[in-house]
């Protein structure tokens, strides 16, 4: 079986991080994030892999390359403005045949893609969408089935008093790639919008499999923050681990060198080349991107740093998101900001 993973919008809610780096590589625990994608599909044996961009494509090619080192044959369909959901999908039309699982490029989630297709097959789909429960359906789309697993009715973020059912798309879809026909070439086209109820009123055998496994979209600062937390609490099974060596606090990288005074609590992703100075302390929930440094008496609570980033003397941060090469003077205090890549505190700032 082949993958198309869609990796091709702009990210607007995760700005400013994805200025500069689209969503589907932006670095979750030090590892850019389609590898996770990656390692679930080659855990069901699927291995030829193609993706979708649009967003900065060169820079997704930069980290991806051909996937050899990740074990798979990756291939790119770049559009030159994007072409939404389906039309990303359809860019994809010369290289896939069959049955095929398209993944949206930003979802970690460790669903039991195997069964899924067992499902698929047993029920004559032509197409079958991955359903999660989530507490608020409002943000999502949310499906509706008949009681033999068809799908009924799509709600595309619906108002809380429209909300039938706490079943939502998972943004994981196993679709005949015949099914491509039914969608424009060269014109932006909605997966939830457009095709999915296209397949409805064409009657084509359209299901919904509900999946308990674990799910998030990282698409707004907090989900990034709450994907990086799930995995470094091991909520989710996948066969990817940070670089690194594994210690009693975490991940610690090559070259790593940590004052004799400094505390790492677990969990921690500590990246290469990262130096932590006296009596500073760092943990839990903290990732520092390869080449960060931490200065004397700082304390890094529940942050991520991209690569790079230099903490001055006595900075506080505390659920802080910083992106590559974040300067904080020393000091600084920070809360649960989201700085762009560059950024450059001022010494004692409190934000
Ligand atoms: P927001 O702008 O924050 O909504 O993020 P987004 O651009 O990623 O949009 P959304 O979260 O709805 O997209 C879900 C998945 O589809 C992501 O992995 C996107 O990269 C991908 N995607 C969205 N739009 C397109 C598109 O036009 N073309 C392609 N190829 N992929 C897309």
């Amino acid at each position: 079986m082949q993958a198309v993973i869609l990796a091709g919008g702009f990210g607007t809610r995760l700005r400013p991080l994805t200025l500069n780096r689209p969503k589907p590589i932006t670095p979750l625990c030090a590892i850019p994030f389609l590898r996770y994608q990656l390692a679930l599909l080659r855990a069901h044996g699927v291995h030829d892999v193609i993706l979708s961009v649009s967003h900065l494509p060169e820079a997704i090619r930069a980290v991806m390359g051909d996937g050899a080192s990740e074990g798979v044959r990756l291939r790119y369909v770049v559009e030159r403005e994007p072409l939404g959901t389906a039309g990303g999908f359809r860019n994809a039309a010369g290289l896939v045949d069959g049955r095929v699982v398209v993944l949206n490029g930003d979802i970690l989630t460790d669903i039991d893609l195997s069964a899924m297709l067992r499902f698929h097959i047993a029920r004559g789909a032509r197409a079958t969408i991955c359903l999660t429960r989530v507490e608020d359906p409002t943000v999502y789309g949310v499906v509706e089935l008949e009681e033999d697993g068809r799908v009924r009715r799509f709600l595309e973020k619906p108002s809380p008093n429209q909300v039938t059912t706490d079943t939502v798309n998972a943004g994981t879809y196993l679709l005949d790639a015949e099914l491509l026909e039914l969608i424009p070439s060269g014109t932006v086209y909605s997966m939830e919008r457009q095709f999915f109820p296209d397949l409805l009123t064409r009657r084509v055998p359209f299901y919904g499999w509900v999946s308990d496994a674990y799910w998030l979209d990282i698409g707004t600062a907090q989900k990034y923050r709450q994907a990086s937390r799930a995995l470094l609490s091991r909520e989710v099974r996948l066969p990817v681990t940070p670089p690194g060596t594994i210690g009693p606090a975490g991940w610690v990288g090559d070259r790593v060198v940590i004052a004799e005074s400094a505390k790492l609590l677990p969990p921690v992703v500590i990246g290469e080349d990262c130096r932590i100075g006296e009596r500073a302390h760092v943990g839990p929930f903290t990732v520092l991107g390869a080449g960060t440094s931490v200065g004397a008496d700082a304390v890094v609570v529940e942050t991520i740093c991209w690569e790079g980033v230099s903490l001055s003397e006595g900075t506080h941060l505390i659920g802080s998101l910083l992106g590559q090469g974040c300067r904080i003077g020393e000091h600084a205090w920070l809360g649960p900001v989201v700085l762009g890549d560059g950024a450059v505190i001022p010494p004692y700032s409190r934000a």
